[in-house]
């Protein structure tokens, strides 16, 4: 309820009060600081711009406002760096005082940003990085994930593996929480299904010297290769396992960032592989088409998964703030609302689960020219397990 004002003087103890007491006047008069810590360098540097524009595209189409509330942004370039994380994010919650922060590619890094998240209390929405313990033994109500858990597209993948008869997998990826993530939800369900990893090779992120483990590949001749790759490691990867000839021998089958935002620079030795993923540029609904079209329009770029998970980034907080009426301040209702949302994403509409992570349809799909077509659907509203997770 608005108290009536009836005297100048009795307005002006009204904005005192509010702007001392930080109450819901003062909170919407001001503009909503956002934090973007993401990689603009680096082998992830395409996918940080992918996901900021992904998020101010949502915020335009929405008039630029969210709850009400305008946003600002300060942005800082966390070069998917872990050593330098702690720092990065603390600069954002002590030195800025960011009200939301959004962020980020890497899970080293989103680790450290998940801490700072739970110790401080300040709002985190992560737009990628698919560390399983954000939404696992981290979780906590002001956190929450638009993309991923790196177990989701493994666990699919596994599956499909082992329908095609493939038994014994060598398995290659970079060695930090993505790769040993992806690597264990596809060593789960293609074990399950009574398949063998034979071999588990990996090189330090974000090392692109692939040129002796794929000679071991080449000498083990498994019945098939899975890997975890993304951004330029992903194009080089994709590139140099065709050039070493293995890609006629040795089917190789990926989390789908490996195909992802990737396929221009990786041209015909992309065509053909198979990937498992929550999106697909070629899904072919009103709702996808209409995002592409926006966002092509605003970028005069084709947009990813990483422009669709920032996109879902900032209808994640637009839920929210509406909600609390643009009062951020209000965890317990901006977590209640997310709770029960279903969110209106290109991918399909998903909603998030006791952990806040996406429950949702991780579709097959095939390279074909520049596309990554959708040929059908991996595993149907998939949920990570959220082991260690209390809330
Ligand atoms: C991650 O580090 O969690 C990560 C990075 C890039 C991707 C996917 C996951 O494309």
């Amino acid at each position: 309820m608005t108290p009536k004002i009836r005297t100048p003087l009795a307005a002006l103890a009204l904005a005192a009060a509010a702007a001392l007491t930080g109450g819901p006047a003062a909170a919407q008069a001001s503009k909503l600081k956002i934090g973007l810590m993401l990689p603009y360098t680096g082998t992830y540097a395409a996918l940080g711009v992918a996901i900021e524009n992904g998020f101010r595209l949502y915020v335009d189409e929405q008039g630029g406002k969210l709850g009400g509330r305008e946003l600002e942004f300060v942005k800082v370039d966390d070069e998917s760096d872990p050593a330098k994380a702690v720092d990065n994010v603390n600069k954002l919650i002590k030195r800025d005082n960011v009200d939301v922060l959004v962020g980020t590619v890497h899970s080293g890094v989103a680790m450290a940003m998940g801490k700072a998240a739970k110790d401080s209390g300040t709002m985190l929405i992560v737009p990628n990085a698919g560390a399983v313990a954000v939404t696992g033994p981290m979780c906590a109500k002001n956190i929450f994930r638009s993309s991923f858990s790196n177990w989701q597209p493994g666990y699919a993948m596994g599956e499909v593996v082992a329908k095609k008869g493939h038994k014994k997998v060598v398995t290659i990826t970079w060695k930090y929480a993505a790769g040993d993530e992806s690597v264990g939800g596809f060593k789960e369900s293609f074990t399950k299904a009574g398949g063998q990893i034979v071999k588990e090779l990996t090189l330090p992120f974000p090392n692109v010297e692939f040129q002796a483990l794929l000679t071991e590949i080449a000498s083990i001749k498994p019945d098939a290769v899975y890997t975890f790759f993304a951004g330029g490691g992903a194009v080089k990867f994709v590139k140099d396992y065709d050039a070493a000839g293995l890609k006629k021998t040795i089917p190789l089958y990926g989390a789908g960032f490996l195909t992802d935002g990737t396929l221009e620079a990786q041209g015909a030795a992309a065509e053909g592989l198979l990937t498992t993923l929550h999106y697909g540029d070629g899904l072919d609904t009103p709702r996808n088409n209409a995002f592409r079209l926006g966002y092509a329009k605003a970028y005069k770029l084709q947009p990813d998964v990483y422009a669709m998970q920032g996109y879902d980034a900032a209808q994640i907080l637009a839920i929210g703030l509406k909600a609390t009426k643009g009062d951020i301040a209000k965890k317990t209702e901006f977590a209640a609302a997310l709770e029960k949302a279903r969110i209106d994403s290109p991918r399909g509409a998903f909603a998030l689960g006791k952990n806040h992570n996406p429950v949702q349809d991780i579709y097959l799909r095939q390279v074909v020219g520049k596309e990554n077509k959708v040929i059908g659907v991996a595993s149907k509203q998939l949920a990570d397990p959220g082991r260690g997770c209390k809330m």
